[in-house]
């Protein structure tokens, strides 16, 4: 497995692969790898002839009281991960990745500030800047992406479509626990307690679900069913439990929309941890 830290490494190693007929997978990471993660590259394995896993936490993403300084570094445990499930090159970018001067923003205008953007100003802006850096160093065929980030997922197809990245995106479903809780790296922060207690929005998701009869036609029932679960065990915030069309961004809670498919998303605050998980009615991927 090679690792490299500067772009036109990386780069020159992708293209080596590609002129010689092979075709690139790409996972980008910012480390702290659980099953979620090793499913991406598994699925990236599937539709490519080599893997490239990135792991970078990019600082441009995280707000001013975000959680950057103590976000889980892992770095010995994710090489013997990445290795495990084939990965061939790691991208491992050092500080620097941001020159001096750095200024730049690949932004998606609107769609930035709805829910998880609308809570996390800049957010979207640090995501979407950062995957294009990626992807130039890459150069990826096909990258992956989770389902569990279903918004930054949203956002990254329209970049790819608008700028013409010229890249296969695929996104993977989210994996959980045998007992309905998404996996991500930041639940390792949550007590016994706010974990069984944060149950309630996978419970509250299937509720929701059930209530779908193929069109998001009655979107303000399906939403109160999932909060009518939810007010069960609340968090200690809920941020959003709502429904969005996949095409426009919109945020549906008025009845007599007829879109279809659609996702229904949920974010919530357990103790100090942010968590947010969705379910995807119909076939918006
Ligand atoms: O989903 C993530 O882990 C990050 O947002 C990403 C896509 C690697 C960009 O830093």
């Amino acid at each position: 497995m090679q690792i490299f830290h500067t772009a036109p490494q990386m780069r020159a190693w992708s293209r080596a692969q590609q002129k010689a007929g092979r075709r690139v997978g790409f996972v980008p990471t910012m480390g702290a790898l659980h099953t979620g993660h090793t499913s991406l590259l598994d699925e990236a394995k599937r539709r490519s002839d080599t893997v490239v896993l990135s792991i970078f936490v990019n600082p441009t993403q995280f707000g001013p009281n975000e959680d950057f300084a103590k976000y889980p570094r892992t770095w010995e445990a994710d090489l013997a991960l990445a290795a495990a499930h084939g990965v061939e090159a790691i991208f491992h970018p050092t500080e620097d990745f941001y020159p001096p001067g750095y200024r730049t923003q690949v932004t998606v205008p609107g769609w930035k500030s709805v829910l998880e953007g609308d809570i996390r100003p800049d957010h979207f802006d640090g995501v979407t800047s950062v995957v294009t850096k990626l992807f130039h160093a890459v150069d990826p065929d096909v990258a992956v992406f989770g389902q569990k980030d279903a918004q930054q997922a949203l956002l990254i197809r329209r970049m790819v479509r608008d700028l013409d990245f010229g890249l296969d995106l695929v996104v993977a479903p989210t994996v959980r626990e045998s007992d309905g809780l998404a996996l991500s790296s930041r639940n390792r922060y949550l007590s016994e307690n706010d974990r069984r207690r944060a149950l309630v929005l996978s419970r509250a998701l299937n509720a929701s679900v059930a209530l779908w009869n193929g069109g998001c036609r009655n979107p303000s029932e399906i939403i109160a069913v999932g909060r009518a679960v939810l007010a069960q065990d609340p968090p200690d915030t809920l941020d959003y439990f709502t429904l969005l069309d996949p095409d426009s961004l919109a945020v549906l809670d008025a009845d007599g929309a007829r879109q279809n498919p659609c996702i229904l998303v949920a974010a919530g605050r357990y103790g100090t941890t942010r968590l947010i998980d969705n379910a995807v009615l119909g076939a918006v991927w």
